[in-house]
């Protein structure tokens, strides 16, 4: 008897999101986690930039411990953990990609989050730095979530087709999914 095959391509908006990174990045490239959380998208990037780094920011000292725990002494050495605002980014030359995980802490404080002046603020100042891209993951589920998902959608549609490509994906047949908005940058 035969089992029956599962053809998906990606099952969460994560997978999607990781295909993106592998595509545009190079083992050697730089990467910027603007939301580093308990550290596992810094995790998949240093995975992916085997000889390259990454430069990790949070607001919250307790997540930017979280992080370290999970990554290997190897790891560490390639990963620059910054206890700051993405309202500003750390100097550094070359960033190929900045990505965002936009909301709280999973199982924390719900107040700490990702808040939509600041994010976009952000988020233009990361469209001027990266070299190669942008990916935020959105949580419309949650009202300062869809707030801030509208506001970057907005400012995406003004952004210079010679210069950017722009998309929004998200799940239509499951409540409350996230979404993610993937900016490719033509011209350096
Ligand atoms: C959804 S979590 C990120 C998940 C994380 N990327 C992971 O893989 O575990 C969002 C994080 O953004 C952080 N955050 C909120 N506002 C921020 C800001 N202005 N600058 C940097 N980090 C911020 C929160 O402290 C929280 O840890």
């Amino acid at each position: 008897m035969h089992r029956r095959q599962q053809f998906s391509v990606f099952d969460s908006h994560l997978d999607l999101a990781h295909q993106f990174w592998e595509k545009l990045l190079l083992p050697t490239d730089t990467a910027v986690d603007a939301t580093c959380g308990n550290g596992h998208d810094t995790l998949e990037l240093v995975k992916i930039l085997s000889q390259g780094k990454v430069l990790s920011l949070d607001i919250q000292k307790e997540a930017l411990e979280a992080a370290q725990m999970l990554l290997s002494a190897e790891e560490k050495e390639r990963v620059l953990f910054y206890h700051q605002s993405h309202v500003e980014f750390p100097e550094e030359n070359r960033v190929k990609l900045i990505i965002y995980n936009l909301g709280y802490l999973p199982g924390k404080n719900k107040s700490i989050t990702t808040m939509t002046e600041t994010t976009l603020l952000s988020v233009k100042k990361a469209l001027a730095l990266a070299t190669g891209g942008v990916s935020i993951t959105c949580y419309p589920g949650h009202p300062e979530g869809e707030k801030e998902e509208k506001a970057l959608l907005s400012l995406c549609s003004t952004l210079d087709p010679k210069v950017f490509s722009a998309s929004y994906t998200r799940w239509v047949n499951r409540e409350t999914s996230p979404s993610l908005i993937f900016i490719q940058k033509h011209i350096k």
